[in-house]
């Protein structure tokens, strides 16, 4: 049932996920630092199909939260935190892979998004607005830790002596 919750939410992404496609080759140049680059091209657009569905489900948070649509915040911060990708949409071989390819502290990073997404739906489940806000507010911060982190290739303003302008949305 997870997974085809997960599977409806991957696919809201996939329209807007065409035009990356293109994209995931480009950035070889670059010295791999992160360890993301190295990761297969299968695996690695699972995790951009993962990453644009994670930002659908950012994007829709914000007029469901401005307009007291507490189910609806449930429902996304749901479908997010289930259908992160190291929880599934993954074959053993891939789990594997990101394992040994990445370092630990991604696998951190991961389990704390997955720790504020179930945050952010236990706040909306007790339709309490102002814990809604504070946890979308630290799952948007948990977004941008891992990408100034492992996603600088893809991010450049994010690399860390570009912090001081940075806010969050
Ligand atoms: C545990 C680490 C991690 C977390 C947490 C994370 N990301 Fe990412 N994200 C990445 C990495 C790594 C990339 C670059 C992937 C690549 O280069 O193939 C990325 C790329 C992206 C992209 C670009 C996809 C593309 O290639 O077009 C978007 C959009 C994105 N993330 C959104 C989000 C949002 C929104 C959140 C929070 C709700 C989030 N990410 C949380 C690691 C993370």
């Amino acid at each position: 049932m997870k997974l085809a919750v997960s599977i409806v939410f991957l696919s809201l992404a996939l329209l807007s996920s065409l035009s990356y496609g293109e994209d995931l080759h480009s950035h070889e140049t670059k010295k791999d630092i992160s360890g993301i680059e190295s990761l297969s091209p299968e695996l690695r657009e699972l995790l951009t199909k993962e990453m644009l569905a994670l930002q659908n489900g950012m994007m829709s948070v914000i007029p469901a939260y401005v307009t007291g649509n507490w189910s609806e915040i449930e429902n996304i911060s749901h479908k997010m935190k289930n259908s992160y990708i190291l929880k599934q949409s993954l074959t053993d071989e891939q789990v594997k892979e990101l394992h040994t390819s990445l370092p630990e502290s991604f696998i951190k990073l991961d389990q704390e998004f997955h720790y504020l997404s179930g945050m952010l739906n236990q706040a909306a489940k007790n339709k309490k607005p102002e814990l809604v806000g504070f946890y979308f507010s630290k799952l948007s911060e948990s977004c941008v830790s891992c990408h100034t982190q492992y996603a600088v290739h893809k991010f450049p303003a994010l690399a860390p002596e570009k912090m001081t302008d940075m806010h969050e949305h």
